[in-house]
């Protein structure tokens, strides 16, 4: 039976409201389907409260990602009201000019559109070995989508960086339950300068819907999710890191490979800023028994600020590989759609594999480095089929 979520279910159906937060396990991990959330479709529900929904992985077929199959991450909750008209982003800290922006004048400045792949830090943990806490991830905490709205830089550059100005904090509107921290993070000043660093209002061509930050998102391509910031009202300049949950201890990498299981140091970590090189199947899906012959294996691949240089199969459980061939659609920031064609010899039991090398010369490793909080998984993704007679 479907059940439908609503803002309405949220703080009181399913959580029992704010007050209750406390007596209620901060993340739920049930890989649920069939819940309906308002504007999306056919999502694996990780959690209701707070939403987070994965992508199916048989979605990674289409190279721009629709917005109803886009994965949810958020947090805390989503704020409840959404007044356009009286929404203003603030840019102070560092600055010459400290000032504050309508949407209105926002929309007056010139717009650019990045294609970028957004992937959660925390995608894949959910194939972690020792597990781990936290959203068990599979493959679908990623998307690829056309993010648009103006360059940060032109923004700071009318409030005036200060030479002290090292870093750049987003602060969203997320309504912050009980002592929960607020999502704050910052990134730095180089990267907020980046002419591909967007304070973005659309996504796919249409105005960012309320799950992905409406009305709008800073867009920090290349980087983990976490760097960019949905419901955006503040922008402050920072002579330092940003200081609090989201940074410290959240979303860090120890500094050294540790055993897994194995303690980290919190002094000897740095925080995450962009992603791996990785690869995942999106069919034949994991544990399917399979007629056709041939059988064509897909999936995507992408490398964070790097491109994808090639994409290898294995059909034999990782004893020998083949090139697959790189769909043509591309885009810096942006997934490679991958496909290759086989004809299984015999019925079976087989293991296919698939692992992407960027241009940096970096391969997915056959196991990922573990780490406490399962940050970054890229392992070599695999999955088990039956191939029928
Ligand atoms: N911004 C706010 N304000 N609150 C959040 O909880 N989650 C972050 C990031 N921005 C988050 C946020 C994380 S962890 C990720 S992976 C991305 O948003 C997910 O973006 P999406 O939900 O649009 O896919």
């Amino acid at each position: 039976m479907l059940k439908t979520i609503t803002r309405r279910g949220f703080l009181t159906g399913i959580s029992g409201g704010i007050a209750a937060a406390a007596l209620v396990p901060r993340f739920t991990w049930a890989a649920e389907r069939g819940v309906e959330v308002p504007g999306k479709a056919g999502m694996i529900v990780r959690s209701a409260r707070f939403l987070d929904l994965e992508m199916p992985a048989e979605f990674f077929s289409s190279w721009i990602t629709p917005v109803p199959h886009f994965f949810v991450r958020n947090h805390m909750h989503e704020p409840s009201t959404f007044d356009a008209d009286n929404w203003k982003l603030s840019i102070s800290g560092e600055v010459e000019r400290p000032l504050s922006i309508s949407l209105r004048e926002l929309a007056k400045v010139d717009a650019h559109t990045i294609t970028n792949t957004l992937e959660c830090a925390g995608n894949g943990r959910g194939f972690q070995q020792p597990k781990v806490p936290g959203v068990q991830w599979q493959r679908g905490a990623v998307g690829t989508a056309r993010f648009t709205g103006p360059r940060l830089r032109d923004i700071l550059q009318r409030a005036g960086i200060k030479a002290s100005g090292k870093h750049v904090m987003f602060r969203g509107l997320d309504e912050v339950p009980g002592k929960v921290p607020p999502f704050i993070r910052s990134i730095p000043i180089e990267k907020a300068t980046d002419a591909d660093t967007l304070i973005a209002t659309h996504m796919n061509g249409a105005v960012l819907a309320r799950h992905h930050g409406f009305p709008a998102r800073a867009l920090v391509p290349g980087w983990i999710g976490a760097a960019s910031c949905k419901w955006l009202t503040e922008i402050k300049v920072l002579d330092q890191e940003f200081d609090g949950n989201f940074m410290k201890p959240g979303y860090r990498m120890p500094n050294q490979l540790i055993s897994p299981g194995g303690e980290v140091n919190s002094a000897d970590t740095h925080a995450i800023t962009s992603l791996g090189v990785k690869s995942v199947i999106a069919q034949p899906g994991d544990g399917s028994s399979v007629s056709s012959r041939p059988l064509r294996i897909h999936g995507a691949a992408w490398a964070g600020e790097a491109a994808v240089a090639r994409l290898e199969i294995s059909t034999d459980g990782g004893t020998t590989w083949r090139d697959a061939r790189l769909g043509s659609q591309q885009a810096r920031y942006a997934w490679r759609l991958w496909d290759h064609v086989w004809r299984p010899q015999e019925p079976g039991e087989y293991t296919i594999m698939c692992r992407a090398t960027d241009d940096q010369g970096r391969t997915q490793p056959q196991s990922a480095a573990w780490n406490p909080s399962g940050y970054l998984y890229n392992a070599v993704d695999q999955v088990k089929i039956h191939v029928l007679a």
